[in-house]
């Protein structure tokens, strides 16, 4: 036998060596969670260690997790439904709980970067992406407007990236000639380019009380039975301005990350949702699964499948490895 492939597996130092993919901190954004309110912190029932915090206590962990190496946080805003309307309306609103954080997370964090999160269903008392027309149906380019007074707020917050969300035909386009015009050409934005009506939403819409009221999502994100619609919205995402192609959810999804990879020289994202951080969790407590080594394994294999950047509940919990 000529070819023994176990050689380069025989040592660490030579596994080591031979090793293709490696995470790093820095390949991390963490997704936390701003709720009203003062001093203040509650789990999220169906994502074990994940914590909705006020603004206050945010700030508190947010040393810690500098403290880590994480170096990026995606933040989410929890409301009470009296502060929802159809036309999300608090989205934009100076002084609302999440511009309020932005703007302080950035003032006392300066080298964080902040990604913000563009789209109406934390906002909205339909529970959707978009503006809801009597009939129920959602209006898109209705949609874009809304969508550009929020990313706004938020650069003029103090966001870094926004994170379009939403699912809106021709949003990017519309968001960066909005950023451009108010001069906020600095403003990059991270595309939810392929992101799927998926099943493992479901822990975050219990984290922000934000699922539909009726309906589903399908007319806006995609169907999990299709990949090559992702390169026609990646292509569009691309032509209109996006910085980053981002794939959500992401380990159901390897194929469509690898494809983009293949397909684009801008660096595509990964979001590792909440149900698949809360399937991991679970089977842990349960001692079915080792957590650790499984949440290495799948952060590792959807870098592997072309992610540079990956969204994860699971980045402070990598970061105190060790
Ligand atoms: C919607 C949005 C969703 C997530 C982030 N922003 C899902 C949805 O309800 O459609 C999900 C993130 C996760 O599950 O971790 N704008």
């Amino acid at each position: 036998m000529l070819r023994r492939p176990r050689r380069n597996r025989q040592s660490a130092a030579i596994r080591a060596m031979v090793e293709e993919t490696t995470l790093s901190v820095n390949d991390f954004i963490y997704p936390m969670f701003v709720m009203e309110g003062k001093n203040l912190t509650t789990e999220v029932k169906s994502m074990p260690d994940v914590f909705r915090y006020t603004l206050d206590k945010l700030l508190e962990e947010l040393s810690v997790v500098q403290d880590l190496g994480i170096r990026s946080i995606a933040l989410f805003p929890q409301l009470s439904e009296d502060k929802k309307d159809k036309f999300a309306s608090e989205s934009h609103r100076q002084g609302s709980l999440y511009l309020e954080a932005i703007n302080q997370i950035k003032n006392k964090f300066p080298e964080i970067a902040i990604m913000s999160d563009v789209a109406m269903d934390p906002y909205s008392s339909d529970g959707h992406d978009g503006y809801v027309d009597e009939n129920g149906n959602i209006l898109n380019d209705e949609t874009l407007q809304i969508l550009g007074n929020m990313a706004l707020a938020q650069a003029r917050a103090g966001a870094d990236i926004i994170g379009p969300s939403d699912m809106m035909d021709g949003r990017i386009g519309y968001l960066r000639e909005t950023l451009d015009d108010e001069g906020y050409t600095n403003v990059s934005i991270m595309a939810y380019s392929a992101k799927y009506a998926s099943a493992f939403y479901g822990p975050f819409r219990d984290a922000l009380d934000s699922a539909p009221k009726f309906g589903d999502k399908k007319t806006y994100q995609m169907n999990p039975a299709n990949s090559r619609e992702a390169l026609i919205e990646a292509e569009l995402d691309y032509a209109e301005g996006a910085d980053f192609l981002m794939v959500k959810p992401a380990l159901a999804y390897l194929d469509i990350i690898k494809s983009l990879n293949d397909n684009f020289n801008i660096p595509i994202a990964a979001y590792n949702v909440s149900g698949e951080y809360a399937m991991v969790k679970a089977a842990a407590q349960n001692g079915w699964l080792d957590g650790t080594r499984t949440m290495v394994e799948s952060l590792t294999s959807i870098k592997r499948a072309g992610a540079k950047v990956i969204l994860t509940y699971f980045a402070k919990e990598y970061a105190s490895l060790k």
